[in-house]
């Protein structure tokens, strides 16, 4: 029988990339976004190229009425579904004392919030069937704080850590659950974090959407709870463990300061 993939975030970068990864393998889609032009486009281009069935829901996630009508949506549709991808988040970059409070909230509300609300309402039928699958999109910063991205790390330390333990509440019970962490990618990301330093998007450690994607659909249907995307990377994050706390701050702190 044919499966159907949710994934939040499908209107560019990472989210893009691994609705056209579920496309190949022929799995109908279900994108979520607020940009229903770029969603139509993309569901266009993969049912006439797959042959799949492709919904384009277009919604603010960071609303939980909206979160509650999708599901409600869906259901009511008789659509069941097998994957469900988080991948919807931003960033924001500067000084905490000096954030646009507004901004903070609404990160904490989609990277977080939304993450788990979805997770709650979906994930259920899943174990039920004793079939699916949850990947949920973290990123190398949930390994270490961020200072002058404190909370966008933070948010993303929550996600490994609850994907983490959700994957142990469900071992053995049908349902494949996963977090995806990359490192750095050149999408939209930085313009909406409002990134300048352009030292952290450069070099060996970059990768495309393309290949994140990629490692995240493989590491989610091989059952790999943390995913760390690509070789230099987990040879990066793994030392941080025996690094010294204090040492991991001034690093990143240089890393993530906008010059
Ligand atoms: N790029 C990186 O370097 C990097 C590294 C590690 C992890 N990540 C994570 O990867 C995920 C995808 O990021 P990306 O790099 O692909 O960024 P992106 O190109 O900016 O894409 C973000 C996606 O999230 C959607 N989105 C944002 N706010 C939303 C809202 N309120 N409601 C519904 N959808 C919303 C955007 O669609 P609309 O604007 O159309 O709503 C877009 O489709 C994020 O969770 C990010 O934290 C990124």
């Amino acid at each position: 029988m044919s499966k159907t993939a949710l994934i939040t975030g499908a209107s560019a970068g990472i989210g893009t990339e691994l609705a056209r990864r579920f496309a190949i393998d022929r799995i109908n889609l279900v994108l979520v976004a607020r940009r229903r032009d770029r969603l139509e486009a993309l569901a266009g281009e993969l049912s006439t190229t797959h042959g799949i069935s492709v919904e384009v829901l277009p919604m603010d996630l960071t609303d939980a009425r909206e979160r509650e009508k999708l599901f409600h949506q869906l259901k009511e549709k008789g659509l069941a579904i097998d994957y469900l991808v988080n991948n919807a988040g931003f960033g924001d970059s500067g000084p905490f004392l000096e954030s646009d409070w507004a901004r903070q909230q609404e990160m904490i509300e989609l990277n977080i919030t939304a993450l788990s609300h979805l997770t709650r309402l979906f994930v259920p039928d899943m174990v039920q069937r004793r079939q699916g699958g949850l990947l949920n999109v973290a990123s190398t910063a949930a390994f270490l704080p961020g200072p002058y991205m404190s909370v966008y790390y933070a948010t993303k330390a929550y996600v490994l850590s609850f994907t983490e333990a959700l994957a142990r509440e469900l071992k053995g019970r049908g349902v494949r659950v996963s977090a995806l962490c990359p490192g750095p990618v050149v999408t939209e990301f930085q313009q909406q974090a409002n990134i300048k330093n352009a030292r952290m998007f450069s070099g060996p450690m970059v990768l495309s959407a393309e290949r994140v994607a990629r490692i995240g659909y493989d590491g989610l249907m091989r059952g790999k709870t943390v995913n760390i995307a690509g070789l230099l990377m987990k040879l990066t994050i793994h030392p941080l463990r025996l690094t010294p706390r204090a040492v991991v701050r001034a690093v990143s702190a240089a890393l993530t300061r906008n010059h």
